[in-house]
């Protein structure tokens, strides 16, 4: 029988656990800790909360631990309204949004862990220096080749419409990191998040490097490593479907060759 091998440190350690505060409305977290500094291997730490002293979301639970317990405890966030993508985690085994998922929707202990299959930097946070390189190679601004109007370049109601469900996109990193594709080729794949962008750029009728866009996707790794699995609409916090867009980047490749 084969034998797998895990690399040295990558194991998963039980850690601390911090005393239980005083109060009879206590929900108990196991969170992730990692600290580079420190050495040695990550660990889960035990947390008992006092959700009567903080607000209902998995984000204010974290903060109250920062607040109360240990400030040491690393994670980003910024909005606290599910519009910047920064507190992007996993939850009792989902990635979401720390500050839009309810501890009421999470039974017993919540687990919380960073977005899986990315470097950790510290605790929470994960490296998407990857991710953002990629955002960037697919350039992700509006590209023209005709002289500038006088005022702005115009759009019809209905060529706008075709952004919705594209532009809501709020690079969380959720579903890119949800993909077993990205896990394996992440180094190579586009993965969901990039691709739903760059169809976002694809499809607006103001964009004039429709080809160059296309080019420069076209490629077994780039585009054609996903299969479709279709974790990545499942998990997206905002509703999104980037398997979808994934799918009309392959159409739109298929239609220029005819
Ligand atoms: S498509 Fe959804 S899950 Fe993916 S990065 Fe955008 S908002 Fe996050
Ligand atoms: S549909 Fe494609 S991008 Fe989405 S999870 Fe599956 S393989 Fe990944
Ligand atoms: S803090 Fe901005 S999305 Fe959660």
């Amino acid at each position: 029988m084969a034998q797998l091998t895990l690399p040295k440190g990558s194991s998963v350690k039980a850690g601390k656990v911090w005393p239980k505060p005083d109060g009879d409305n206590i929900r108990e977290f196991k969170i992730y800790r990692y600290d580079p500094d420190q050495g040695g291997n990550p660990r889960t730490d035990t947390f008992f909360v006092n959700v009567s002293e903080c607000g209902p979301m998995i984000l204010d639970a974290l903060l109250w631990i920062k607040d109360n317990i240990d400030a040491t405890l690393t994670l980003r966030r910024s909005c606290r309204e599910g519009i910047c993508g920064s507190c992007s985690m996993n939850v009792d085994g989902l990635n979401t949004l720390a500050c839009t998922k309810g501890m009421s929707e999470v039974k017993g202990v919540i687990k919380v862990y960073p977005l899986p299959h990315l470097p950790v930097v510290k605790d929470l946070v994960p490296d998407l220096s990857n991710f953002y390189a990629q955002h960037r190679s697919i350039e992700p601004w509006l590209q023209t080749k005709t002289p500038a109007p006088g005022t702005e370049w115009k759009q019809s109601h209905e060529d706008r419409e075709k952004l919705d469900g594209l532009y809501e996109c709020i690079l969380c990193a959720c579903c890119s990191t949800s993909c077993p594709s990205y896990w394996w080729n992440g180094d190579r794949y586009l993965g969901p998040a990039i691709l739903l962008q760059a169809y976002r750029w694809l499809i607006d009728s103001r964009d004039e490097a429709t080809g160059e866009r296309l080019d420069n996707i076209e490629d077994p790794f780039r585009l054609y490593r996903c299969h479709t699995i279709m974790n990545c609409t499942n998990v997206c916090p905002k509703g999104l479907n980037p398997a979808q867009a994934i799918a009309e980047i392959k159409k739109l490749m298929i239609e220029r060759q005819i």
